[in-house]
């Protein structure tokens, strides 16, 4: 393990020269109302997790510096958005869906020409590896489409007159106002776009502010944004949360708070709204998976599952099993098969091919697992694998602790990193337990083939979490599936679908059905006098 330490970080000229860094990027733009601002006050140093060799030194390196907007500044931003929104009677909230549609699509074709350097980006500022640094970055202008292609399904089935009880009726879905979108650091790209462009595409306008690592990546699309949308339609805004979005939310003025983070935070920013029944949140919080692994099982097939679950890009994924449950009958092997296929995976810097585990952006993350350690240690838990919680600058070599018992700190805390940890069981009730009294509820996996117990299993679980996953990993794909949770770990549901239904209200214009009011309602169509009341078809 030490000869692998040693090894771990390059040295400049060992990086490939499609990713090698150029100078620091000093980033100073932030977008307001159509216009590229130039912040000449303090910055943020942006830091990546990977560090350099420097003869016998490493050293972190540092990726440039982003700015830290004042409150002030930040109110701007959100200004511009309620301008642009005008009360509902902006220009952008009352387009026609055909023509917002055109222009999520311009932005759609400027943001593919960047994806180079938005993958360069992720993969030195969040370390994901190259592979899944591209699939995110796929996977967004995936879901980019697949947005389209939905609101206009929706806006098809929108476009026909209803009659009910003599009640003529136009039903469509409008928008709700501004928005304050904020993303995640491991899926900075992602998770982020998941809300904005639903957010946007129905009508609201947003201010978005990036996650606090995965910055700098949003710097390429910044002119993207700029021209593809009208002035104030998209602002972005930078620094840290407690002065900019602090400042945003006790202003009243966000209708619609969409939130990727941890639950405290979430509900410390919701309380400083004043109006707090006007405005409505979408919130992604915080999980502990559990994997519960059953005593008839296809072993083979839990462990490939429970491998990738817990410790794909290193565990920091809100979906990450980060709590396995395994049957003493099972346990031994399970243990061994699991150290095996987790010594294949290739530790690295994110753009070696096959890299399974790189270092982590989180200043202390390190510190942080080695007291989770430390802790489950200093109660009877061993490190089981070869090399487990070894570290090395940024970089945490995954641990296998067992047995976890529920006197430890990571039976109950979110590791949210390369540790996994395993507790062994006889009576399913006592996980059962652990299921009913944890403060998450966001999926679950079963691993077993007992057609009964996992039966009887769902029905339990089913009023638990939002996701049972069978003989599968959790996860949040695909992405036209329902993605939310129970307790502290959601608010709203979001997928492809929902997320249209989450930014956007049922707006009903209805009269009776009379000669006069048909005559009246046919001539505003004809005239095509309204872009709500139109029969349009999108095709
Ligand atoms: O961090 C939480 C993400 O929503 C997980 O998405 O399951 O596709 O990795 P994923």
């Amino acid at each position: 393990m030490d000869r692998l330490l040693d090894s771990l970080f390059p040295s400049a000229e060992n990086i490939p020269e499609t990713w090698r860094l150029e100078a620091p990027l000093e980033q100073r733009d932030y977008l307001v109302n159509g216009e590229l601002r130039r912040w000449d006050g303090p910055l943020a140093t942006v830091r990546s997790p990977v560090w350099l060799k420097h003869g016998d030194d490493e050293q972190q390196v540092v990726l440039g510096s982003a700015p830290l907007l004042d409150a002030d500044t930040a109110l701007t931003a959100l200004d511009a958005a309620v301008h642009a929104y005008d009360k509902g009677r902006g220009a952008w909230p009352n387009m026609r869906v055909a023509e917002r549609i055109q222009h999520v699509e311009r932005f759609l074709a400027r943001m593919r020409e960047q994806r180079q350097a938005v993958v360069k980006l992720l993969m030195w500022e969040i370390g994901k590896n190259l592979k899944d640094s591209e699939k995110e970055f796929d996977r967004t202008c995936d879901y980019i489409v697949d947005t389209i292609n939905a609101l206009k399904d929706l806006d098809r089935r929108s476009s026909r007159f209803e009659l009910e009880q003599g009640t003529l009726g136009q039903i469509r879905r409008a928008p709700l106002g501004v928005a304050l979108c904020m993303g995640p650091y491991n899926y900075p790209l992602n998770e982020t776009f998941t809300t904005l462009i639903p957010a946007l595409i129905m009508g609201n306008t947003v201010v978005f502010k990036p996650a606090k690592f995965g910055v700098l990546l949003i710097r390429p699309l910044l002119e993207a944004f700029r021209d593809s949308f009208p002035p104030g339609v998209i602002n972005v805004i930078y620094g840290r949360g407690r002065e900019t979005v602090s400042a945003l939310m006790a202003s009243g003025k966000v209708d619609v708070f969409a939130f990727i983070g941890t639950h405290k935070a979430a509900s410390d920013l919701k309380k400083l709204h004043p109006r707090p029944h006007r405005l409505r949140a979408a919130l992604g919080l915080d999980a502990k998976n559990p994997g519960i692994v059953l005593p008839q099982v296809d072993l083979d097939n839990a462990v490939e599952e429970a491998v990738t679950g817990a410790l794909s890009f290193n565990g920091q994924r809100c979906t990450a099993l980060k709590i396995l449950f395994v049957h003493e009958d099972v346990v031994d092997t399970f243990l061994d098969k699991f150290q095996r296929k987790l010594a294949a995976l290739k530790p690295g810097m994110p753009w070696e091919p096959g890299v399974a585990l790189t270092p982590l952006p989180e200043p202390g993350k390190v510190d942080y697992l080695d007291g989770l350690v430390a802790d489950a240690t200093g109660q009877g838990a061993r490190v089981i694998n070869q090399g487990g919680g070894q570290s090395r600058g940024s970089f945490f070599y995954p641990a296998v602790l067992y047995p976890v018992t529920a006197a430890m700190r990571v039976y109950h805390e979110e590791q949210f990193g390369p540790l996994v940890p395993v507790v062994p069981y006889r009576d399913l009730q006592t996980v059962i337990d652990y299921v009913l009294d944890s403060d998450y509820g966001q999926q679950l996996s079963l691993f077993g083939n007992d057609p009964a117990t996992i039966g009887s299993l769902v029905d339990i679980f089913a009023n638990q979490v939002g996701r049972i996953n069978i003989n599968a990993q959790c996860q949040r794909g695909p992405d036209t599936y329902p993605f939310n949770g129970r307790k502290n770990s959601a608010e709203g549901t979001l997928s492809v679908h929902d997320a249209l239904r989450v930014f956007s209200i049922r707006t009903l214009v209805a009269t009776r059905f009379q000669e006069a009011n048909k005559d009246l309602i046919s001539e505003i169509i004809r005239n095509r006098q309204s872009s709500f009341l139109t029969t349009d078809y999108i095709f």
